[in-house]
């Protein structure tokens, strides 16, 4: 069976994890850096690519330790390579070009929204493509027909904010601390979700994309009101992007054609009322339901390993000469959408 070493460095999580084509995860490392990043509320690129430079051999060496293998047994060596901070990115993907060049391995570069799209296959392997992908993370909104490895078409993008954005911003406006989406979830479960009157950005309309720039302003017009807690606040802010999540997926899965699930991957995907309510939503639609465990949603190697063998298994290796991108959209198809006045 085919074992992958996975490497993931795009942001503010290191990881190293050992994986194999059915789907066996031998060990995961991860090592956050939220100590590092909170005096700044925000992570900071520079602070994130010398912790990677420090962390992630010993998690490499540690990950095949725990699952007592050695770089011979491995079949490939996959690394993020985009998109994502870019001095993060280069380390892993640099880390990755020296063990394939050491070990005499392939190397399978890989896109870190790929790492996302295909955990729901790692987690369920009765899920076949096509399948209707909600990507939610900290970089990314997106609604994806996830047609097979390496095929994707976009639906749908956001035209301002990315949904975990929002719930960062959110979290800093009302002093709830970092990282934000767990901080809004926690505190939205103590408060009231019809407290304030918040606006749906976009839901409703005809056209396809997300917006939560308008939110995050209604959010820090209700916070300078003083009229409501910070928990009604988080719970009525939770509950209008799960209301635009849900719309704006209700529209394509209209109009879809034959789908095997809907899914939801990306760290926003860890969130229960997220979860509960796509999950009502595929329902309606009579199709399965599909969410990767929450430690699977959050940024992590596991994925990157699993998308590597999907790739490898279909014959996509690179060359060491493959570049880091910091920016690498998953359809290449895809208009850049950006701001105002976007037409359908
Ligand atoms: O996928 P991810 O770990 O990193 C990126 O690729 O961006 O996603 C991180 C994002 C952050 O914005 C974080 O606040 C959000 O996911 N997030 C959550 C939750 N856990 C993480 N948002 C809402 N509720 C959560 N429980
Ligand atoms: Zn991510």
């Amino acid at each position: 069976m085919t074992l992958i070493l996975g490497l993931e460095s795009s942001c503010d999580e290191t990881a190293a994890a050992l994986v194999t084509g059915d789907r066996r995860i031998l060990a995961h490392k991860l090592a956050g850096q939220e100590a590092a990043h909170r005096p700044y509320g925000g992570v900071v690129p520079e602070i994130a690519a010398r912790a990677h430079v420090e962390i992630l051999m010993p998690l490499v060496e540690a990950a095949l330790a725990e699952a007592q293998v050695t770089l011979d047994d491995v079949d490939a060596i996959a690394a993020t390579a985009g998109p994502g901070l870019i001095g993060g990115v280069m380390v892993g993907l640099v880390t990755g070009k020296a063990l394939a060049l050491a070990a005499n391995k392939p190397l399978v570069a890989v896109n870190h929204l790929e790492g996302h799209a295909l955990s729901p296959r790692l987690a369920d392997p009765d899920l076949e493509f096509p399948y209707m992908l909600l990507l939610v993370s900290g970089g990314h909104c997106q609604l994806l027909r996830v047609e097979g490895v390496g095929q994707y078409r976009r639906l749908a993008t956001t035209i301002d904010d990315a949904a975990g954005e929002a719930f960062d911003k959110t979290a800093k406006l009302l002093g709830l601390g970092f990282p934000g989406g767990p901080a809004v979830e926690a505190a939205a479960r103590l408060g009231d979700p019809k407290a304030v009157k918040l606006p749906r950005p976009l839901a409703g309309t005809t056209e396809p994309h997300f917006s939560f720039a308008g939110l995050k302003s209604a959010v820090l017009r209700a916070r300078d009101a003083g009229t409501h807690s910070a928990e009604d606040i988080a719970a009525s802010f939770q509950q209008a992007v799960v209301d635009c999540l849900v719309d704006r997926t209700r529209r394509q899965l209209a109009d879809a054609d034959e789908l095997t699930a809907l899914v939801v991957a990306g760290g926003v995907a860890a969130n229960t009322a997220v979860r509960g309510s796509l999950q009502a939503l595929a329902a309606e639609h009579g199709l399965p339901f599909v969410a990767p465990p929450l430690w699977l949603c959050t940024d992590n190697a596991a994925m990157i390993g699993w998308a590597g063998a999907e790739r490898f298994a279909a014959g996509l290796t690179d060359g060491l000469d493959v570049a880091a991108r910091p920016r690498w959209p998953l359809d290449p198809m895809a208009e850049t959408v950006r701001g105002a006045g976007v037409k359908a």
